[in-house]
């Protein structure tokens, strides 16, 4: 039986993330009791299959239906932890219709759905915390949120996927394939429970598109964020964009300019000398530009099982000392966000064609970039490979228009053995 100031709370999901609570739940009580003067009562588990050996917090009780807790009083804050969009958006919005507070990781149900529940936890003046569900143990959404609210942000940009940047990182430094590199980082933990989430930009895009909600007050709807995920990325593009002293990342970039905002995840060359290029693994980092602050860089963990329930249980706590705001903004719906046209983006690319080793390839390919207005840094031609011979260019800084104009025109011309692969460059300090 809990005592009157405890916080009572009900567990939904016992993977990963939900398992690393509990154990920080039982090694850090201490530290959860003299910092908040109140202990964490976890009074139900919700699992998928009760039957499961479990290791439990004491005196827990296990259920298969998570929804029952809504319906017991004493249940102060639920905690959602199973993941996907159906279940756990119901479990959410009764959970807020019913007066508890909500904590998740669940980025994809913020990202997708999310612009309901917000508004139903600030009308009823509930929390609904989500610091976990935006790249792990990084404190990126109370430092927004709260640590640079004076600020007006110019930009955000980082890598916000741990499975791609785990599989970049292990491509680029030990030539591992694709498959393997995934594989393994399903094996730490890090992946999605569906994969493709992953390496195809969405994980990454869904933390986009709360940071751009949070940065700018925004409804930026996730379907309009662009994305471009790494799953035909080849050991080829890595290793010329070493060669040029670039390391290839998949980032997030958002941009406010011109009272518009730009937002979009796709793989990314970044000088190898940026620090950006040093965060490997497993690991997020954000920079963030604020008129005030300057230029912030933030690093940590972006997944894992201690890493993210580090972030779940900042904000039971925080919900305990009831310092927790939902939004940090007065408004309680967010108008749309002023879309900027992603075509007419600028910033210098990389492209890498392979053609015909025949005459004039190279004269027709110069001439359509400078129809498009594309001017040349660097052009490298190797030697004849199986699939026909790779021709690199670097440009200069064009816009997205020009250069799918010039794609298009290529591929019109006959000269490609295969699909054509383009990526931005981020010129970098
Ligand atoms: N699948 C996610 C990642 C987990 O790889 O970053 C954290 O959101």
């Amino acid at each position: 039986m809990s005592a009157a100031k405890d916080l009572v709370i009900g567990l939904a999901g016992l993977g990963t993330v939900g398992s690393g609570l509990v154990q920080l739940l039982k090694s850090n009580a201490s530290e959860i009791e003299q910092r908040t003067g109140k202990k964490i009562i976890v009074k139900y588990v919700a699992v998928r299959d009760v039957n499961k050996k479990r290791d439990l917090p004491e005196g827990a009780k296990l259920i298969d239906n998570p929804l029952l807790m809504i319906e017991d009083p004493e249940v102060q804050v639920i905690v959602e932890l199973i993941g996907g969009t159906n279940l756990a958006g119901t479990l959410i919005r009764k959970a807020l219709e019913n007066g508890k507070s909500v904590v998740t990781a669940n980025k994809a149900l913020l990202a997708e759905k999310g612009e309901e529940l917000f508004t139903l936890a600030e009308e009823n003046n509930l929390f609904l915390a989500y610091e976990a569900s935006v790249a792990g143990a990084i404190p990126v959404v109370q430092t927004i949120k709260d640590s640079l609210a004076g600020n007006k942000i110019h930009n955000i940009f980082g890598i916000l996927n741990g499975t791609s940047n785990y599989i970049l990182s292990e491509m680029s430094a030990n030539g591992t394939q694709f498959d393997e590199a995934l594989k393994r980082a399903q094996e730490l933990g890090f992946a999605e429970a569906d994969p493709t989430l992953d390496i195809d930009g969405f994980d990454a895009a869904h933390k986009l598109k709360l940071l751009v909600r949070l940065a700018w007050g925004v409804h930026y709807p996730y379907d309009k964020v662009s994305i471009q995920g790494i799953r035909n990325m080849s050991a080829m593009d890595i290793a010329f964009a070493q060669s040029l002293g670039y390391t290839i990342k998949l980032l997030g970039q958002a941009e406010y300019k011109n009272n518009e905002i730009e937002a979009g995840v796709s793989p990314v060359l970044i000088p190898a000398k940026a620090i950006l290029s040093r965060v490997d693994g497993a690991f997020n980092a954000i920079h963030i530009n604020g008129n005030a602050v300057g230029p912030l860089f933030l690093h940590g963990l972006g997944a894992g099982s201690l890493p993210t329930a580090s972030a779940v249980l900042g904000d039971i706590m925080s919900i305990m000392k009831n310092i927790y705001d939902t939004t940090g903004y007065v408004t309680k719906k967010f108008p749309l966000a002023p879309i900027a046209n992603i075509d007419n983006s600028v910033s210098p690319w990389y492209l890498r064609l392979m053609v015909h080793d025949t005459v004039g390839v190279l004269r027709d390919v110069a001439g359509i970039f400078a129809k498009q207005s594309i001017s040349i840094a660097q052009v490298i031609q190797k030697k004849q490979q199986e699939d026909g011979v790779p021709l690199v260019f670097m440009t200069h800084e064009t816009t997205v228009k020009a250069m799918k104009n010039a794609l298009a025109e290529i591929k019109a011309t006959n000269i490609l053995n295969a699909e054509p692969v383009a990526f931005r460059v981020l010129e970098l300090a």
